[in-house]
């Protein structure tokens, strides 16, 4: 009989449900707090699992009760929302997802389980994989954007990160893929509301990012606080027990989001607490978060019949073996044990800063506004977000440092010595108009706090704050006034793309600097002053109206394409079809040209890979790093196809003049979708391939290959 076994046939049912539960805690001056609990259930065995509690003194301390103190001694399982690094932060998700490089998404994670690793816990809640194409929901910024295939490549790099190849190491933590599923689609961006979307839809966008984490082993899944369809995530039993563990083989533990299960009864599928845990427990839930569902309802819900004990004892052996592939059986103090070096935490700063650059979009840059001239005398800083440690941060910040943070006015300074930066709030427009008169170059620090996106942070109208774009205009207007008009540079912070198109309008450059993280103002200051090009692609479409929204690169053509010759075709009234910024935009301080592209073989069955080569020339004066993106487009199938598939991307960095031939592969397996049966179809025919700096299909260069039966 396994170890496992063996504790299993010694546990009675209140400690069989005290591994099925997973509790709030934190460490007061007091000492601990366990959330509507007591550490006395961890010493007595009824609780198995902490979320939230940070420390390797902490942790230890609860470790110890449970090992020491309790009748089996079964070490606890802490996680916490490791999201974007752990102490030492790095860009929020939807701004890495930029970088368009997965070497450096994995970075980022083994990084940040180092590090919290060394603080005691042994899971985090992520990768969040939601793909959402609404920028009114504040979850955004916790995922990868709009697209599938890319949000599957980023679950996989984030997976091996966070687990590495030895889940027992005292380095790595069990990831959780969230939130299963489509909780992007939030009805009208609100959060938490239902959703309702077809089928196919599911398939095709919102499925794929968690079949790439399981793929990757990825130990843990956390299911959507809503429903689909009328079915709450949580109960989903179709999905999490049929498709999940059926169809996919996913035999990891499914932790529920917090008081979700104890949520049903508001969905108003459950009349109470044991109504509720026995849906979620069918349906293959193994840990209830902070709704005490299991240990106050499986028992009543045993005696009605409606659960088994089989099945409970199916949810803790579950449990038990992610606690054994941690090796907590083995060594329970191992994660926490060792302090880390100040070498690796001053590596960690460097990647940091690394990423960040990478993770910013030059959206505009007109006149060369950017970058800032070596020897500008005066510069001037508006916007009290040019100071604030806490809102580099960005949502999700779990315990990261607020000191730790580099403002953009302690970056610019230090990069700029020789300079004088005078840095106003804004508030004060007067003042700010008299603080940059005389300015060489005015940046403005402009968009939102950190806690405007995140959970629990739609916005109904994701905009500049109205006293935002008021300063704006008087600065411009005085800026353009002036005998030597001086370039106004806003950096645009967020976690979704903001509907701007008047500021982009007015400014001379425009920079997505969405929440970059401990070394916020250091990345900032090397793009603004040119010691790195900009690199960044946006992940996302930028909406030029929020009325557009949904608004992204993947749709599906209509019968009826805008063609401004014909006045009934699919359009507006009063805006264009075309988005702000599309998808993969993102300028540098080069300017590149893509030439001779060439797809081999001409014939192409599935299970080879299309060769895609195209000639890439720097005709800029700056160095620079070009992301090239690779689409396929489907012109005739059996279910219409998206006008663009990514497909690959590949980045180059060329000298000016440099011309170098990019070559990228995509697998014929790729093109393979859910058919009228929703079952995987490979279907032969004509498949556009078209590479380019985005999704802009007027910059596009296009060939074809015929898709054969073998
Ligand atoms: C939150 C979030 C989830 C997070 C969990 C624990 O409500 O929905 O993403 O992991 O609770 O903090």
């Amino acid at each position: 009989m396994s170890r496992i076994d063996e504790l299993l046939a010694r546990m009675t049912l209140p400690e069989k449900l005290g591994q099925l539960t997973m509790t709030a805690s934190s460490y007061a001056v007091t000492g601990p707090v366990i959330a509507g609990d007591s550490t006395e259930s961890i010493a007595n065995g009824t609780l198995g699992n902490l979320l939230n509690m940070v420390g390797p003194g902490p942790t230890h301390e609860m470790q110890r009760l449970a090992v020491e103190q309790s009748r089996l001694g079964i070490p606890l399982l802490i996680g916490l929302d490791v999201i974007h690094g752990h102490r030492t932060l790095f860009p929020i998700p939807l701004a890495e997802a930029a970088a368009f490089d997965p070497q450096l998404w994995e970075a980022t994670a083994r990084e940040a389980a180092l590090e919290a690793a060394a603080d005691g816990l042994a899971m985090t809640f992520a990768p969040m994989v939601d793909i959402s194409r609404d920028p009114r929901w504040g979850r955004t910024a916790e995922g990868a954007g709009e697209d599938p295939w890319l949000g599957s490549q980023i679950a996989r790099a984030k997976v091996r990160g966070f687990q590495g190849d030895d889940l027992a190491a005292p380095t790595q933590l069990a990831a959780c893929v969230k939130h299963f599923c489509a909780y992007g689609p939030v009805n009208a961006g609100r959060e938490y509301a239902p959703v309702d979307i077809s089928e196919r839809a599911l398939h095709e966008v919102h499925l794929p990012p968690f079949e790439a984490a399981i793929d990757a082993g990825v130990a843990t899944l956390m299911p959507a606080f809503t429903d689909l369809a009328g079915i709450p995530m949580t109960a989903h039993g179709p999905l999490l027990r049929d498709y999940l563990r059926g169809r996919l083989g996913f035999d990891g533990v499914i932790v529920s989001d917090y008081n979700a299960i104890g949520e049903l009864i508001k969905h108003g599928v459950a009349a109470d607490l044991a109504d509720a845990a026995a849906l979620a427990l069918n349906a293959g839930v193994d840990i209830d978060m902070m709704a005490d569902a299991y240990r106050k309802g499986l028992p009543l819900a045993l005696a009605r019949g409606a659960v088994t004990m089989a099945q409970i004892d199916t949810a803790v052996r579950r449990v038990l073996k992610l606690k054994e592939r941690l090796g907590l059986l083995d060594d329970p103090y191992r994660r926490g044990a060792t302090a880390e070096k100040p070498a690796a935490i001053e590596k960690r700063r460097a990647l940091s800063r690394e990423v960040a650059r990478r993770s910013i979009v030059l959206l505009k840059n007109e006149a060369d506004a950017l970058p800032l001239p070596a020897t500008m005398r005066h510069l001037c800083l508006l916007g009290e977000l040019a100071s604030s440690k806490p809102d580099m941060r960005g949502p999700w910040a779990a315990a990261g440092d607020i000191d730790g943070h580099v403002t953009v006015l302690e970056g610019l300074s230090a990069a700029l010595p020789q300079a004088r930066i005078t840095h106003v709030d804004g508030g004060d427009i007067a003042a700010a108009l008299a603080a940059c008169d005389e300015a060489d170059a005015i940046v403005l620090c402009l968009g939102e706090a950190a806690n405007m996106s995140g959970e629990a942070a739609s916005r109904a109208s994701p905009e500049l704050p109205a006293s935002q774009q008021r300063l704006v205009d008087a600065v411009v207007e005085q800026a353009r006034a002036r005998a030597t008009p001086a370039p106004v540079i806003a950096l645009l912070f967020s976690g979704r793309p903001l509907i701007v198109p008047k500021l982009a309008e007015q400014v001379d450059a425009l920079v997505a600097a969405w929440f970059l993280g401990s070394e916020a103002g250091n990345a900032l200051a090397d793009v603004l002053t040119g010691k790195v090009s900009p690199s960044g692609r946006t992940p996302m479409t930028w909406p030029r109206a929020l009325g557009q929204v949904p608004l992204f690169f993947g749709m599906r053509p209509s019968g009826r394409p805008a063609d401004p010759q014909d006045y009934y075709t699919s359009k507006y009234l009063d805006v264009p079809n075309e988005p702000l910024y599309p998808f993969g935009h993102g300028l540098t301080y080069g300017r590149f040209r893509y030439d001779n592209l060439r797809v081999s073989p001409a014939r192409v069955s599935r299970g080879q890979r299309i060769e895609v080569e195209v000639d890439l020339t720097n005709e800029g004066r700056a160095a620079a790093e070009e992301t090239v993106f690779a689409f396929t487009r489907d012109p005739v199938a059996s279910i219409t196809r998206p006008l663009l598939e990514l497909r690959g991307f590949a980045r180059q960095l060329l000298q000016p003049g440099e011309t170098c031939r990019v070559k990228l592969s995509i697998a014929a397996e790729d093109v393979v979708f859910p058919g009228a049966d929703l079952q995987p179809v490979f279907e032969p025919g004509e498949l556009q391939v078209l590479v380019g700096p985005s999704a802009d299909r007027a910059l596009l260069l296009g060939a074809s290959v015929q898709l054969v039966q073998p």
